[in-house]
């Protein structure tokens, strides 16, 4: 029989055939010693995180580091200390307070998760993963974490990190995205029904200390007895990858208007697409190829006395890199149609995303 038949009759053992693993009790043993001390994390053998918090840190931490996500965190409760408090947010107060995390999808989905869940669950977050996976922003990891971190349910729970450890652990030749679905069912078969909340997290951070992508720290894995790859000698190899395809760059030109009192020209951004409905700085559309001059003159918004400035923004999204030229101008003009002027000192409560504050930051600059 191989794994891919087999069913998960011994709880928590995995086998690649070739042998039977059991990694819960070093791996649970060696996560009461060292695990990370995270805001949103309870101790080891203590009673879980409020479902709130777990959320929370779970849709914050989607594709951002522990470390960016901590003062985030601590933001968001201080000002929503509950998920009512966070329902009845402006949507725009929740896009501000989020700006800099990036994504700005999910800060929407964020405030539409706790809406649903204060109206229609009375606040309370079900327990179960598949009544979590139709929740706004709610995807398969997510669902799998909150049901096991929040509630201590064995759900198998594989981000990035966990798919390191389970291709390590197994020598998986086969390249990712290809082996994920092998990966979970590896990682069905080993999560454990005791403490599956601390085991969760236990990989987690087995994943971001140890099991790192480039220098494996195998002389301190409590797993590396069970582990293939360390017994070849080369835990580096996995998990095997499919080449992926080199990002593209897109270019735009930015146009930085300023009044005579020092107020900049924001405009919001359509409802739809990346960074839908957040703040910019009025720019050009996004295109394949740099913008000479007369183009960028002819696309510029108002007649002005334009100025390029020197060197261009650079910014990198997940599937490109963009390069913005910045265009600076003094406006006369105090009307409003155009967008929304704001003061320097005010920037702060704009849901501005980190491209649109590098380019307000070379604006002020050059003006200064
Ligand atoms: N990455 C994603 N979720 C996490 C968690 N709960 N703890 C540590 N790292 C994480």
């Amino acid at each position: 029989m191989n794994e891919d038949t087999r069913k998960a009759s011994v709880p928590c053992t995995a086998s690649d055939n070739k042998q039977q693993v059991q990694i819960a009790p070093p791996l649970l043993d060696w996560y009461d010693r060292h695990a990370r001390n995270l805001p949103w994390r309870a101790p080891p053998g203590t009673p879980p995180t409020e479902p709130y918090r777990v959320w929370l840190s779970e849709i914050m931490l989607q594709q951002t580091t522990v470390v960016a996500v901590a003062p985030y965190f601590e933001r968001f409760l201080a000002r929503w200390p509950r998920i009512e408090d966070l329902a009845a947010a402006p949507l725009d107060d929740v896009l501000t307070v989020w700006a800099g995390l990036g994504y700005y999808a999910r800060a929407r989905n964020l405030h539409r998760c706790a809406e649903v869940v204060t109206k229609e669950f009375n606040g309370i977050f079900p327990d179960q993963e598949m009544a979590l996976l139709k929740l706004p922003g709610i995807g398969p990891y997510t669902a799998a974490a909150i049901s096991a971190i929040a509630f201590d349910r064995p759900a198998a729970v594989v981000d990035g990190n966990v798919e390191r450890v389970i291709s390590r652990l197994f020598a998986l030749e086969t390249p990712l995205p290809a082996v994920k679905p092998k990966i979970k069912r590896l990682a069905e078969m080993l999560t454990p029904q005791q403490r599956p909340g601390d085991y969760a997290q236990a990989m987690m951070d087995l994943g971001a200390t140890i099991c790192l992508p480039r220098n494996a720290k195998c002389m301190l894995c409590p797993l590396s007895e069970s582990c293939q790859a360390h017994a070849l000698g080369r835990p580096s190899d996995f998990p095997y990858k499919t080449a992926k395809p080199e990002r593209p760059t897109r270019y735009a030109v930015a146009y930085f208007m300023t009044r005579d009192d020092g107020a900049i020209l924001l405009r919001r951004r359509p409802e739809k697409g990346l960074l839908g409905g957040m703040m910019e700085i009025p720019s050009s559309p996004w295109r394949d190829n740099p913008w000479d001059d007369v183009e960028a003159a002819q696309a510029a918004p108002l007649d002005a006395n334009w100025m390029p400035l020197e060197g261009d923004v650079r910014h990198t999204f997940t599937h490109f890199h963009f390069e913005i030229t910045v265009w600076a101008a003094s406006i006369r003009c105090q009307d409003d149609s155009a967008g929304r002027w704001v003061l320097p000192d005010y920037l702060g409560d704009e849901a501005l995303p980190s491209v649109m504050r590098k380019i307000i930051k070379k604006g002020l600059q050059a003006g200064s």
